[in-house]
């Protein structure tokens, strides 16, 4: 089996990643705690391809990472790359989201994932994306999930992110989304 690092610090991204990739001829390791990198990229696109790269190069193995975020339409795209950045807590991020829209009418979003995979000299050999739109309620709904996922409302489910099982949100969302994208190149790479 060939190692596949994870480039995040987070072992809840690396359950995921893993439920996404079971069954394939790849080990899913943690990248070393040591390695920081720093998202820089003005595209979600580039933030993956700058883990991803880093991460792989750093370590001399194959590397996935992945980046997103919430894009509301009424903000100009905001948050964006910024949404871990939007305030301190989660809490923090949702009030000041939603102290900006105010009143607005329009309230469509969408959360946006780019998957990314470098082969061990840094070079880029998959990406996809994956979208899932939505609306920003005028205040949170449900307990589940995290960061914006209570003000998150999807139209077709009629439920929030944070009201949704794990299992739905997994299907439904920008990072599932992005991985059922990204599952047929992988096998064609695993199997090459
Ligand atoms: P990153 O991809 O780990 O850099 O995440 C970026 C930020 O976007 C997170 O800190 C959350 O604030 C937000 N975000 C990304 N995915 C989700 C999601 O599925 N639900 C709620 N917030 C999310």
């Amino acid at each position: 089996m060939t190692v596949l690092v994870v480039a995040t610090g987070n072992p809840g991204k690396l359950k995921e990643m893993q439920a996404h990739l079971a069954g394939l001829d790849w080990a899913l390791a943690l990248k070393p705690d040591a390695l920081e990198i720093e998202e820089t990229g003005a595209t979600f696109a580039e933030n993956a391809y700058l883990k991803a790269s880093h991460v792989a190069k750093a370590t001399g193995a194959w590397a996935i990472a992945d980046d997103s975020g919430l894009e509301v339409d009424a903000l100009d795209g905001a948050p964006g790359v910024y949404s871990a950045r939007y305030g301190n807590t989660d809490a923090d991020r949702i009030e000041r989201l939603l102290n900006e829209l105010g009143n607005e009418l329009n309230r469509e979003a969408r959360f946006r994932c780019v998957v990314a995979i470098a082969r061990p000299d840094g070079t880029i050999a998959l990406e996809a994306e994956g979208v899932c739109p939505g609306r920003i309620l005028h205040s949170p709904r449900g307990n589940g999930g995290f960061g914006y996922d209570p003000i998150f409302y999807v139209l077709a489910q009629r439920l929030t992110f944070a009201e949704m099982s794990g299992e739905q949100k997994r299907v439904l969302s920008h990072r599932g989304r992005a991985f059922q994208a990204l599952l047929p190149q992988l096998k064609t790479l695993s199997a090459g």
